[in-house]
């Protein structure tokens, strides 16, 4: 039997692209090698996001180029973002690389296989290991062109599937037991298929049987609607977190950056979010450094920090990336002020998310298991609550896919270490 090794950087809508070109794969009869070295094929999912990305899925290929070297007759395919990005460009840079195949391909994967498989004999499907929790796109590309971001160059125009489409997808996944799913988009709240919004599709979601919790990620704050809280509000399925990335607390930076709302707009969101769902979940990426930040405005993204409360934050210093409209403006903060303004809003966002885990602790939250894990070489089940907490509950019988109450002991960093009630 042939086989696959996956290494896939980036965000959710990476792990789904490789989940599903695995599949495909499997189907063909391709299985899981549990290391490079024992793979025919060795795949590479990349990120564009940031410089550091890029950096980091260099390195990596260049690992298996060497891998390629010493065991001659290995195939390596770099795909995703970057392949994208940089298309012939990459096979130029490195010739060891057998196929360059960018995201917007992968939507396809039998096209891919067909393509670049050419005459592979195919054998009977190999199993792969079943999920109790899944990522499902809903729509891919993105129109925003926020002036500092990549993704629309990398991942084409907007595209959502057909409701019914996906209905029908998810009750397949369902028959195999998945119990959770999470629907992506970059903007899933702008997700539209004719008369049904995004709104509409949760509700569709949530009335399919047998599946238990509902995530979806990211929301843009300029589509984060009442609408879109009252059904989450209406459908305990509908897991308590969003994700609503503010990204800056000054008005002339988010402007620049053309994310088109204010801070206090965004402020009203939260109040909304607040009011419909008190025991939400709200979670936010943060950027600094973008060209002409001044201080005085880095502060205002500190004060709204402080004020909004996050569960958690993605945060980053801005990277320049070619060809985006941000590229033209001079990247005119020096490194150290970059990293300086990074550290302190990392600093006061982890007080703000130790506080948050903290006040956990005594009550009872709602976790689905995922599976058994070790810590400190004691037994537990790694699970989530119905927001974005991690838990770890005490290992007791119960099997991936279950919803058990467990009362929280303790909060360690970024985890709610429970037992079973
Ligand atoms: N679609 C999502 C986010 C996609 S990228 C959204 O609209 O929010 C994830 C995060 O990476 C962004 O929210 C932003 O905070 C960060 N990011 C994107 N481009 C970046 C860049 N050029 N430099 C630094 N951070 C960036
Ligand atoms: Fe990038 Fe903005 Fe699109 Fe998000 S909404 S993917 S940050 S362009
Ligand atoms: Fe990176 Fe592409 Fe996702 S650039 S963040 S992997 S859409």
């Amino acid at each position: 039997m042939p086989s696959v090794y996956f290494q896939t950087f980036g965000c959710q809508m990476n792990s789904a692209d490789s989940d599903s070109l695995l599949l495909a794969l499997a189907n063909r009869g391709w299985r899981q090698a549990p290391s490079p070295e024992d793979a025919a094929l060795i795949i590479v999912n990349t990120c564009s996001v940031r410089e550091h990305a890029e950096t980091r899925a260099r390195a990596r290929i260049a690992e298996f180029a060497a891998v390629k070297r010493r065991l001659p007759g290995r195939r390596l395919w770099v795909i995703g973002c970057m392949a994208e990005r940089l298309g012939a460009r990459l096979r130029e840079s490195m010739p060891v690389v057998d196929a360059v195949i960018g995201a917007p391909e992968l939507a396809d994967p039998e096209a891919v296989l067909d393509r670049h498989l050419g005459d592979d004999p195919r054998e009977d499907p190999s199993p792969i290991e079943p999920k109790v929790s899944e990522f499902v796109p809903v729509m891919r590309g993105c129109n925003n062109f926020c002036a500092y971001c990549i993704v629309p160059f990398v991942r084409g125009r907007e595209a959502s599937e057909k409701a019914e489409t996906i209905v029908a997808a998810l009750s397949a996944r369902v028959a195999r037991g998945v119990r959770e799913v999470t629907l992506l988009g970059q903007n899933v709240n702008s997700y539209r298929d004719g008369g049904i919004d995004f709104p509409a599709l949760l509700r569709g979601v949530a009335s399919i049987d047998g599946l238990s919790r509902i995530r979806f990620l990211t929301s843009h704050p300029k589509d984060c609607t009442e609408e879109l809280i009252r059904a989450m509000a209406e459908n305990a399925k509908i897991c308590r977190h969003i994700h609503l990335p503010v990204q800056a607390g000054s008005d002339r930076i988010l402007t620049l950056m053309n994310r088109k709302y204010t801070a206090d707009r965004y402020r009203s969101l939260l109040a909304m979010i607040r009011r419909l769902l008190p025991d939400a979940d709200i979670t936010t990426d943060l950027m600094v450094g973008f060209p002409s930040e001044t201080e005085d405005e880095f502060a205002a993204t500190l004060a709204l920090v402080e004020e909004a409360r996050f569960t958690t934050a993605f945060m980053f210093a801005y990277s320049v990336r070619e060809g985006t409209a941000a590229a033209r403006l001079r990247d005119d903060l020096p490194r150290e002020v970059k990293i300086e303004r990074l550290n302190r809003l990392i600093a006061l966002q982890t007080a703000i998310t130790r506080d948050g885990y903290e006040s956990m602790v005594g009550r009872t939250a709602e976790v689905m298991v995922y599976g058994p894990v070790e810590k400190r070489g004691e037994p537990y089940l790694r699970g989530q609550d119905r927001g974005c907490k991690r838990v770890l509950v005490a290992r007791c019988a119960a099997s991936p896919g279950t919803v058990l109450s467990a009362r929280i002991l303790r909060s360690s960093g970024m985890t709610l270490v429970a037992e079973r009630e």
